[in-house]
């Protein structure tokens, strides 16, 4: 089939180059001239495992291409993804701007019986909506206007994109039902769920799932601090509150908040569109807020640990993004922790093996270091803040030989309690109580149980 694909963000290219290499000739269409220019290039704009390979090999079979215009898409187009923006708005729902401008120049230049097909995340309604302004636009009801929601996760969305754990198609019409049908026809056939829905239903389905994966994070972050208060041990529990079944392992690990481009403004979004509704969502609405705090909690939670005088002395930030395996750090907890520590005189250095500070103008004045231990050399404490596995293997005899203090304060839970003791380290985690370093003989004061090798709960 022919695709055009609007918008070539992270959704858009990981997307349009997943159907490229499944033989489909597909068109990107980016309006941004610079990030156009790097494609054209033969260049990816963004960071995604797995994605530069794909990238290539559909570039060169010539079934991935890139216009700037979305006129000069259309010819003989079957399908037309938008996966444009649709940015928080001021009162936490989204502005649709993007999905009706793009919309607008789909309805004056596609051909007839085109299947429109929202990717972005936008509030249920939204594709009844666009077919009502495409169909007045063009004088005629000749477009189908579908939802087919993305689950892609960042880091993994190349893997997530071959093997989702559904494909969920919203359509109003059967001519819509039947186009997406064949298109996803490889995933049913190799047993993979394909759910065909109503467009209002997909486009609730895509905001509860990820309201709820926002709750359970946000659940497992207050049995964290409940654990903390008691002396309990939050690897374990959640190991234990996972094993059930009906719960499930994933989304259970305790951190600084959830951040991305994703769960904050969907969960903002959903809610929002849930009071004008009149049904408020109570749940996410606690949720939101909780997060919020949590962040800002543990800014000043460092601050405590380091006491009063910290003016002008260097901490180093281990992580940047929101989580690892990406260079995305838009509303990441290390945005909110670094500019609260900024704020009070600390001197913020920054390791992220992707992320970059120069790109975040809040974090004006904080260096970005080449490697963790560059960023720990004469700190008084290092946190861990994104969960990229190279931390867990730092050398914890290094990390004490470099830093001036000796505080370690974890909100990943990546390392051992006992081994941080024992290399003389204070450690500060999530859910676990503190430990004070090592007597240098291996009977320091453990104040935290040992992390369990099962409770390594995955995601
Ligand atoms: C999320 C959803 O997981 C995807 O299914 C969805 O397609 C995507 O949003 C989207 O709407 O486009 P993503 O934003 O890439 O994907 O990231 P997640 O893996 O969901 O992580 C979100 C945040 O939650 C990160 O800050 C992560 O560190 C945090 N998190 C995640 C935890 O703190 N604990 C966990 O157990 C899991």
């Amino acid at each position: 089939m022919k695709i055009a694909m609007i918008g070539a963000g992270y959704v858009g290219l990981t997307t349009g180059a997943c159907l490229a290499s499944m033989d489909h000739e597909v068109v990107c269409v980016e309006k941004d001239e610079a990030r156009l220019n790097v494609l054209k290039s033969g260049h990816l704009p963004i960071y995604e495992p797995g994605l530069d390979k794909l990238f290539e090999r559909a570039v060169a079979r010539r079934r991935l291409s890139f216009e700037r215009a979305i006129a000069k898409a259309m010819d003989g187009v079957d399908m037309v993804f938008l996966a444009v923006g649709t940015p928080s708005n001021k009162t936490g729902g989204i502005d649709l701007s993007q999905i009706r401008a793009a919309a607008t120049e789909v309805a004056r230049h596609a051909p007839a019986d085109t299947v429109v097909v929202i990717k972005s995340s936008v509030t249920a309604g939204t594709a009844r909506a666009i077919r009502e302004l495409i169909g007045r636009l063009r004088g005629k009801d000749d477009l189908s206007v579908a939802s087919n929601p993305e689950f892609l996760r960042e880091g993994t969305a190349v893997t997530d994109f071959t093997n989702p754990d559904r494909i969920v198609i919203g359509a109003d019409d059967e001519h819509a039902a039947e186009r997406l049908s064949r298109l996803f026809a490889p995933f049913s056939k190799r047993g993979i769920r394909v759910i065909t829905t109503s467009t209002v239903n997909a486009e609730l389905i895509k905001y509860a799932s990820n309201a709820f994966l926002a709750l359970k994070i946000g659940f497992i972050n207050e049995i964290a601090d409940f654990c903390e208060s008691i002396g309990a041990d939050v690897d374990d529990v959640a190991f234990g509150i996972g094993s059930d079944r009906r719960i499930g392992p994933a989304f259970l690990t305790p951190g600084p908040g959830y951040g991305g481009s994703c769960l904050p403004k969907d969960t903002r979004a959903f809610a929002q569109a849930a009071r004008s509704a009149g049904t408020s969502q109570r749940l996410i609405e606690c949720t939101i807020r909780g997060n919020e705090k949590r962040k800002a909690m543990l800014a000043d939670r460092i601050q405590r640990e380091m006491g009063p005088k910290t003016s002008g002395k260097r901490i180093a930030l281990l992580g940047l993004a929101f989580k690892a395996h990406t260079d995305d750090a838009r509303e990441s907890a290390a945005l909110t922790i670094a500019a609260r520590l900024m704020a009070s005189g600390w001197k913020v250095a920054f390791h992220d093996p992707e992320a970059r500070v120069s790109d975040h103008p809040q974090l004006a004045g904080a260096e970005q270091c080449a490697t963790a231990y560059e960023a720990m050399q004469d700190a008084e404490a290092a946190v861990v803040l994104t969960d990229w596995p190279d931390y867990a293997d730092l050398d914890l005899a290094r990390m004490r030989a470099a830093l001036a203090g000796n505080l370690l304060v974890d909100y990943r839970n990546v390392f051992n309690a006992d081994e941080v003791a024992e290399a003389g380290l204070r450690y500060v985690s999530i859910g676990r109580r503190p430990v004070e370093p090592s007597d240098g003989f291996g009977s320091g004061k453990r104040r935290a149980g040992r992390r369990s090798e099962q409770a390594a709960v995955a995601p």
